[in-house]
């Protein structure tokens, strides 16, 4: 019986804590939907194949290319993206994919980093992220995570810039209202980078989250300050469990 009690309890509790999430996909409209569903159709599969190219390409002939030494993609890389943001040991913070990507670039190739949001980087980062798609989202059980996600909770429902709203207040207390011309989403970041049809080209969750600061005039944040890589593992732990869509498209 107290066992019975217990369960239900945290059953309500969980309730309480998850209500149900939606997928900014599930609000798109059924030809953007399509666009994703269907591979021929996503223009983030062009990203992706020159990320599978990018891979495979030594950047000089006495540097080994990401494949020599991580082998094909699809079995290496399977469920990486999933996991990320991830504590990085040497840098003491938790880093993107992008970021880790870059980590190789520079510390295994010996090669200048990647622009945050140019070509190449969401290449790749699309060619791997591809490789995770359709898995849950799983943040690393890794303490050290925890002081950031909570720094980043914070952030999450601190209000910002002249509008003087929260992510919080637009991403869970009003998801699903209409804003100007579109929809509220629940703010998930579990398709990025993405192919967005406004911007015309791919971007990464970042690019989204400055989109959505200068939106209520506030400073939008930079590609490696410690309050966006805080505000990334809290949101890849508010989407655990739904499916990576990644590279996915928006309207
Ligand atoms: C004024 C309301 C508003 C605020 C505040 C806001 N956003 Fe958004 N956000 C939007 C809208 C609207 C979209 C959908 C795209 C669009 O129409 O620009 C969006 C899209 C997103 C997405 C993409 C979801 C998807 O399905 O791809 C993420 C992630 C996101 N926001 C995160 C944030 C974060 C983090 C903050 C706080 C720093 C924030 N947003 C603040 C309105 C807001
Ligand atoms: C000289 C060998 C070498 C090259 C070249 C290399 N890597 Fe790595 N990579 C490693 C090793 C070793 C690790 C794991 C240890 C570490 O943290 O550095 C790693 C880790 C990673 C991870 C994290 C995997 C995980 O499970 O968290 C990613 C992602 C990655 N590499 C991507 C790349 C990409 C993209 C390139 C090409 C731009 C590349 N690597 C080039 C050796 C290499």
């Amino acid at each position: 019986m107290r066992h019975l009690l217990w369960l239900l309890l945290s059953v309500a509790l969980h309730a309480v804590a998850q209500p149900a999430r939606r997928s900014g996909f599930d609000d798109m409209s059924p030809s953007t939907q399509a666009m994703q569903r269907d591979d021929a159709q996503n223009p983030a599969m062009l990203w992706a194949q020159d990320g599978a190219a990018l891979w495979a390409r030594a950047p000089s002939p006495s540097v080994p290319a990401c494949a020599g030494c991580h082998g094909e993609a699809r079995a290496s890389m399977r469920g990486v993206a999933a996991r990320y943001p991830a504590y990085d040991e040497a840098l003491a913070r938790p880093i993107d994919l992008a970021t880790r990507i870059n980590r190789c670039r520079e510390m295994r190739q010996g090669a200048p980093r990647w622009a945050p949001d140019s070509q190449e980087l969401l290449s790749l980062e699309s060619h791997l992220a591809l490789q995770s798609r359709g898995l849950p989202v799983e943040p690393p059980a890794d303490v050290r995570l925890l002081p950031w996600r909570e720094r980043g909770e914070a952030l999450y429902r601190a209000r910002i810039g002249q509008l003087n709203l929260s992510c919080a207040q637009c991403h869970d207390e009003r998801a699903g209202l209409r804003l100007g011309g579109g929809l509220i989403p629940q703010g998930h970041a579990n398709g990025y980078p993405l192919y967005r049809l406004e911007w015309q080209g791919v971007g990464s969750l970042l690019r989204r989250i400055r989109n959505c600061m200068t939106g209520v005039r506030a400073q939008p944040l930079a590609a490696d300050s410690p309050e966006f890589a805080a505000l990334a593992t809290y949101l890849a732990w508010r989407d655990r469990g739904m499916p990576v869509e990644s590279p996915a498209v928006r309207p």
